[in-house]
């Protein structure tokens, strides 16, 4: 679903435009038209005329960031988020378009569902896709209605917050996900193997005396899912947060034998490890679990070598009150749509190298091909007019009381980053600019 369109034009001038699929990593001008691109080219060097105009001298000009994990909580749960206060706080981190999960009250299983989150009303700010529960109430027993959910534009099938764990019914999903053309997206957790657990298994939750969930029972689901795709015609497989070194095997075996094999990460899986959670905090609580040391070497060398597809986030909101009690009882998730770029430029560009048009790719062109959003994740000629602009070098603070989000479960309050969104532009309109979201409808 897409806010408004605007009707007027924009040029991006003076910024350095990193499109890598389309091989751009230069100084370009942009000039945006009716919510399209209509012109990329060297500096000044533009033809056509706009109404606007957008400063772009030092920073970085990059397609619209796709987020392709996010928990929006609506319908349901809008006390701990809404989808105008989510959408929100993805512009306010350099998000166009995030993929919405359906473990909401009720779960998103029918087309009715799917047709109600498209809807103006719900005062999305940036696009929002969805993604429908691939089984009835997400209980793991009945496939939903992938035909009808497809038409009706649901761009992916899942039961995150829970695995599609029984083999038949994941095999069946991954057959009529492949004649629709239609991924499947596993939370890949053998539940029979975490009953009780809050963190990793490892020397950490040992000492703290909390039950842990060993990287197997991620691993195990990954490697039964990724041999269904290896032998199932055109399934498509997508690996949710993928969190262990052991999962990430499989995936390479995927992907070697040509399978459809797909896989994300998310921020705090390469920036924390299990040993960073202090005194019992549920801010560093999530499913998956924050990993070991060797697990978070494997996903960065992953993240380098081009086996993950896509950093996500996992924004999981939830209130204070489901946040504040003992650590086995508190809800699992964090929120990370206003730190997830300054995390990937300051982990993995400034610590660790990985050249900047990688993490470009990680946000843009990498997810749009996991889903298949067509005309996002690059800005040639005649894409749709979603950009993100940022600041690779600014140093700011994380400070979770200005955040946009509805709730406030993060770990990163208070941590110093490297790299800020400057603007992110919607259908060719600035929905955020600076520090604040812009009224689309009355900028119109
Ligand atoms: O940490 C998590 N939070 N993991 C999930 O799989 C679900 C999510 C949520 O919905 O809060
Ligand atoms: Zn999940």
């Amino acid at each position: 679903m897409s806010p408004e369109r605007n009707r007027t034009s924009l040029v991006i001038k003076g910024g350095h435009l990193i499109d890598p699929a389309a091989h751009i990593d230069a100084p370009m001008d942009v000039l945006l038209k009716d919510g399209r691109v209509v012109e990329v080219a060297p500096p000044n060097k533009i033809k056509g005329s706009a109404d606007e105009k957008l400063d772009a001298r030092g920073l970085i000009v990059a397609p619209g960031f796709i987020d392709l994990h996010v928990h929006l909580r609506e319908p349901g749960q809008a006390h701990k988020e809404t989808i105008a206060t989510g959408t929100a706080a993805a512009a306010a981190g350099g998000f166009t378009s995030v993929c919405t999960m359906p473990n909401t009250v009720p779960v998103v299983d029918s087309v009715e569902w799917i047709e109600w989150l498209r809807q103006p009303e719900r005062g999305a700010v940036v696009n929002v896709f969805a993604i429908a529960a691939a089984t009835r109430a997400s209980k793991g027993v009945t496939l939903t209605d992938f035909r009808a959910l497809h038409s009706a534009g649901a761009i992916a099938v899942t039961d995150d917050g829970k695995p599609i764990l029984d083999d038949t019914i994941m095999r069946e999903a991954l057959v009529l996900g492949g004649e629709l053309n239609f991924p499947v997206v596993q939370h890949a957790e053998d539940t029979r193997m975490t009953e009780n657990c809050s963190m990793h298994a490892g020397a950490r939750s040992f000492r703290l005396g909390l039950r842990g969930m060993t990287a197997a029972a991620e691993a195990s689901v990954v490697e039964r899912d990724v041999q269904l795709a290896m032998h199932i015609p055109n399934a498509r497989l997508h690996v949710a947060h993928l969190s262990t070194g052991d999962a990430l095997k499989s995936v390479r075996r995927g992907k070697r034998a040509k399978a459809r094999v797909t896989c994300e990460v998310t921020p705090h899986h390469f920036t924390l490890t299990d040993e960073d959670m202090r005194d019992y905090d549920s801010n560093y609580k999530m499913n998956p679990p924050l990993r070991s040391a060797s697990d978070v070497e494997a996903i960065l060398v992953a993240l380098a070598d081009g086996t993950v597809d896509a950093i996500a986030t996992d924004h999981a909101p939830h209130a204070a009150h489901e946040k504040e009690m003992e650590f086995e009882r508190a809800a699992f998730g964090i929120t990370g749509l206003e730190t997830a770029l300054a995390l990937a430029l300051t982990r993995l560009h400034r610590e660790k190298r990985i050249p900047l048009a990688r993490i470009v790719e990680l946000f843009t062109a990498g997810p749009a091909r996991c889903f298949d959003l067509r005309g996002r994740g690059s800005l040639v000629r005649g894409s749709v007019a979603d950009v993100t602009v940022f600041d690779p070098k600014r140093k700011w603070t994380f400070d979770v009381a200005k955040s946009l989000s509805k709730s406030k479960n993060t770990p990163f309050d208070g941590l110093q980053l490297t790299g800020k969104v400057v603007a992110t532009i919607v259908g060719g309109k600035v929905v955020y600019s600076g520090s604040a979201i812009r009224d689309v409808r009355q900028a119109c």
